[in-house]
């Protein structure tokens, strides 16, 4: 499979165990059923060639669903000149390579739980057109705060991802495309 060899082997190989190692927190593979439900950024990093206000913008919540043909479905309410454009991705959990999701144009990313269900760590490793692409995200359920163990953990991954952990970005909360708050 072309995406596979994109995957630089040896990369992949020190992240192999990454669910065991080095965390405080004890790390766990997500799957589709027990990610569902409504998340929202608190941290990120990654290698994206974007200026620095456009890296620390404001991002929105999200929600894991599953669509009609089973698969894990990314979607976001992004605001956009227009108004609110709701961005799905499809994330289909590969059967046999635990915590592996396949993304479209992304080849994989990895969700891992980390300190229990209610926060986890996404993300991806690859080479597109000989770049790199890495990028890392805290994620938590919405009304869960992170807490200080969780963040070092987060800067643990980083490190790991060869990203410098200064990097490591605290987006702004976006609620303008929220409908009502029910929650
Ligand atoms: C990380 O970034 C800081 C500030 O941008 C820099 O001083 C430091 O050398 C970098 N560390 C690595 C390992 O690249
Ligand atoms: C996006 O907005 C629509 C319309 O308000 C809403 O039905 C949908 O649930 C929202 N999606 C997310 C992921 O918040």
């Amino acid at each position: 499979m072309a995406t596979m060899q994109l995957f630089p082997l040896t990369i992949g190989l020190t992240l192999l165990s990454v669910v065991h190692a080095g965390y405080i927190n004890q790390g766990e593979c997500a799957t589709t059923d027990k990610l569902l439900g409504n998340w929202y950024i608190i941290r990120w990093a990654g290698n994206l060639p974007l200026p620095e206000e456009k890296l620390r913008s404001p991002l929105p919540p999200f929600t894991l669903s599953k669509n009609r043909i089973g698969y894990l479905e990314f979607r976001m309410n992004i605001s956009s000149p227009i108004g609110c454009v709701e961005f799905k991705m499809a994330m289909n959990e590969e059967k046999g390579k635990p915590c592996f999701f396949t993304l479209w144009m992304w080849h994989y990313v990895r969700i891992v739980f980390i300190g229990g269900e209610n926060f986890g760590f996404a993300y991806l490793n690859g080479i597109t057109n000989g770049v790199p692409q890495k990028m890392g995200m805290l994620m938590g359920r919405r009304n869960h705060t992170a807490n200080p163990t969780l963040l070092k953990d987060f800067e643990t991954l980083v490190i790991q991802l060869s990203l410098n952990e200064t990097s490591i970005i605290n987006p702004p909360y976006d609620d303008s495309c929220e409908p009502g708050k029910e929650s």
